[in-house]
């Protein structure tokens, strides 16, 4: 019998929030082009989309605004939990487990008043955690700005550019939801049991921060960084190739072209890194690796995944490398709490079988 390995192929759900198709690199969050939806709208809606079904009207979308945004405060728990936790605490670690002690709060069965909270709250855990690691006063929440340019203010204390507003919205809109991917089926998998929503996000951040996963914009920019200039990419993807190493920012089980949400994020960072020569060296080392990959790896079809350009859109807006992957989980808790609020209108225990290999008694 083959391997069982990665349940690579099964269907462990029906779902209405996202659909990815592989073999044509198209991505629709409930019936939109999630690339189109990534420019013309902002997070609030986009997230209003993925929970409620539709896209908000004029008003809707203004009182979906200040409710996200009148839940941004941490809860004193958390905020004595952080003030406590130690500094060195990787920031995917610190969220994970700020979110499990919420779940203290929460319970059975989900609602959209509990997805509002925890991605209301997650920027401000985020960004609380990484000030108190550079020994630098927390920055309140302000709800006059839109999520996507708070989170920015709270790193940083500045009023944000436009122009970085712009390609962070983009960016989160397109990370928010991609089908059952590890973080979303753990998530799933936890909610099932009728355990609580914060526990079931809690789960799904752990599943995120593994390098396979939303691990991989580090390790980008770790290569490249590597890689230090277009002259050498093509000797280092050979030895890195030839080492049986994997390329990060490459490859998805699903996607055999290009991933749409790498192509959507090169164009928005194209814009914003024009003349940047570490773009340049992003655009050169893609091309090499596709084709290096081809020679290695033949017929496996790997192309560069969304990965490969977040990494290219932090850089350009300045986020230091231990952000992405939380930047990445504050996009995805969307598309997490979407699925389990679908979970629980048609729960049942997952509960798959494994085939026993070991031995019989005598
Ligand atoms: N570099 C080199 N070889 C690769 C890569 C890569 N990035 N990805 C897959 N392969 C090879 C792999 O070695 C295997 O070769 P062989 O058949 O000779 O053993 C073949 O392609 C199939 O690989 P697989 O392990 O069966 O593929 P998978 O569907 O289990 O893995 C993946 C998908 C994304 C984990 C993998 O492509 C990978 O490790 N990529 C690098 C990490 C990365 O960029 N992760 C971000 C994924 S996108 C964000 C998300 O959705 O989470």
């Amino acid at each position: 019998m083959a391997k069982v390995t990665g349940l690579d192929g099964i269907v462990a759900a029906e779902t209405d929030i996202g659909h990815v198709d592989g073999e044509n690199g198209h991505l629709i969050y409930r019936g939109y082009w999630a690339k189109e939806l990534a420019v013309h709208y902002e997070y609030e809606e986009i997230a209003h989309l993925l929970w409620v079904g539709k896209l908000p009207d004029a008003s809707e979308k203004q009182q979906f605004t200040a409710r996200l945004a009148s839940s941004r405060e941490l809860p004193l728990t958390v905020r004595r939990l952080l003030d406590n936790i130690p500094r060195e605490m990787p920031i995917m670690s610190v969220l994970q487990t700020a979110i499990a002690l919420l779940s203290g709060e929460f319970s059975w069965p989900p609602t959209l008043e509990q997805a509002i909270s925890l991605t209301a709250v997650v920027p401000t855990i985020i960004a609380y955690s990484y000030r108190s690691q550079l020994g630098l006063a927390p920055i309140e929440p302000d709800n006059q700005l839109s999520h996507t340019a708070n989170y920015l203010y709270m790193l940083t204390g500045k009023q944000p550019e436009p122009a970085h507003i712009k390609a962070l919205n983009a960016y989160l809109i397109l990370g928010m939801e991609h089908g059952m991917n590890a973080s979303t089926f753990a998530a799933r998998v936890v909610l099932s049991t009728q355990s609580d929503m914060a526990s079931a996000v809690s789960a799904a951040v752990g599943a995120m921060k593994g390098p396979l996963h939303g691990g991989a914009p580090t390790e980008v920019i770790a290569m490249l960084d590597a890689i230090g200039n277009k002259e050498h990419a093509e000797a280092w993807i050979r030895q890195a190739l030839e080492r049986g190493d994997r390329l990060m920012g490459f490859g998805h089980r699903i996607y055999k072209t290009r991933d749409p949400r790498a192509e959507a994020l090169r164009h928005v960072t194209e814009a914003l890194s024009s003349n940047d020569p570490w773009f340049d060296l992003a655009i050169h080392v893609e091309k090499t690796a596709i084709a290096l990959l081809e020679e290695y790896k033949p017929g496996r079809r790997l192309y560069t995944n969304v990965e490969f350009f977040a990494a290219s859109i932090m850089r350009a807006i300045a986020l230091p490398s231990e952000l992405f992957t939380p930047t990445f989980t504050a996009a995805r808790v969307v598309g997490w709490s979407a699925h389990l609020l679908e979970q629980a209108q048609v729960n049942r225990i997952f509960r798959p079988q494994s085939v026993y290999t070991g031995p019989m008694p005598e």
